[in-house]
């Protein structure tokens, strides 16, 4: 199963926004590509526009950006004994980045991401490596744009890692309880991809849902909107309603964002 193909990524190709709000990693319909970048400034301006009327943002949601950079709101975590990557992105030429708060996390750029269906030609990608719990504004410069995205960094304990590994990984007879591992693996090519190439852009509360109800949220609200992949609204496999118990809850989330990144 590849990680973009699925029907419900398609569902939403005629909503007005979604030429920006799907992300850069998104499979371009043939002419898009000459749109492409250059013309991801006057989309952000006509997202703006929608929004006036359309979007509910979230609290944390910034201003409109004039040059691309997903997602705008990169969640992940931290706890001693894991190691936490977030993916940023942009279309933006010859990028430099920088966090504003160094003892958050750290930035490099990073070589593009291998996924299946997905064309990263022109686009520039960072890995941020998290060192505490905290925020930080996270600064893209291309010659004379600067543009500050938002790290959104949760703690986390080692037992929170441990419950989420052992939920993920333990046999069960309850058909609730399947091993997320079980269609999860991603060894050999299979499964689907949750690592925090996908995740990054989403916060627990977002992907809780997926994980317990089989649905992203609906509207294109705040963090979820710069998304690489921003899916939105249900999932096509509607049986992915796993039981957690509260610990699983915010274990699974950690060890989620604690996973190796896929396609690098
Ligand atoms: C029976 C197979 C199966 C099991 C077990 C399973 N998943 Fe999934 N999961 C899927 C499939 C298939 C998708 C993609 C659904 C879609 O795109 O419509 C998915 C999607 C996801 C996503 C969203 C990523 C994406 O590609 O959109 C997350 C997060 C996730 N699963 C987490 C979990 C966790 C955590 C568990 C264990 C508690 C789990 N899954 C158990 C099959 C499974």
């Amino acid at each position: 199963m590849d990680v973009t193909g699925k029907g419900r990524r398609g569902e939403g190709a005629s909503r007005a926004t979604t030429s920006f709000v799907r992300g850069p990693s998104r499979p371009r319909r043939s002419g898009a590509r000459s749109a492409g970048l250059a013309g991801l400034a006057g989309l952000v301006g006509l997202v703006g526009l929608v929004c006036v009327a359309a979007c509910t943002p979230a609290p944390i949601e910034q201003p409109p950006l004039d040059v691309a950079v997903f997602p705008k709101v990169a969640y992940s975590g931290y706890a001693p004994s894991g190691t936490f990557k977030v993916m940023i992105s942009t279309g933006a030429d010859a990028p430099r980045w920088a966090v504003d708060d160094p003892s958050v996390a750290s930035i490099e750029p990073a070589p593009a991401p291998s996924i299946p269906n997905t064309d990263v030609t022109g686009l520039s990608f960072a890995l941020l490596t998290t060192k505490r719990a905290g925020e930080t504004g996270v600064r893209m410069t291309s010659g004379d744009k600067v543009v500050v995205t938002r790290l959104v960094v949760t703690a986390y304990t080692d037992a929170d890692l441990a419950a989420g590994k052992a939920r993920y990984t333990t046999p069960s007879t309850d058909g609730a309880r399947t091993p997320c591992i079980q269609c999860h693996a991603r060894d050999g090519g299979v499964g689907v991809d949750h690592s925090p190439l996908k995740m990054g852009g989403f916060d627990a509360p977002a992907i809780l849902g997926v994980i317990e109800r089989a649905t992203y949220p609906d509207s294109p609200s705040g963090q979820s909107i710069t998304s690489s992949f921003a899916p939105r609204g249900p999932l096509s496999f509607a049986q992915h309603r796993w039981n957690l118990g509260d610990a699983e809850r915010a274990g699974v989330v950690a060890y989620l964002r604690s996973l190796p990144l896929g396609g690098l």
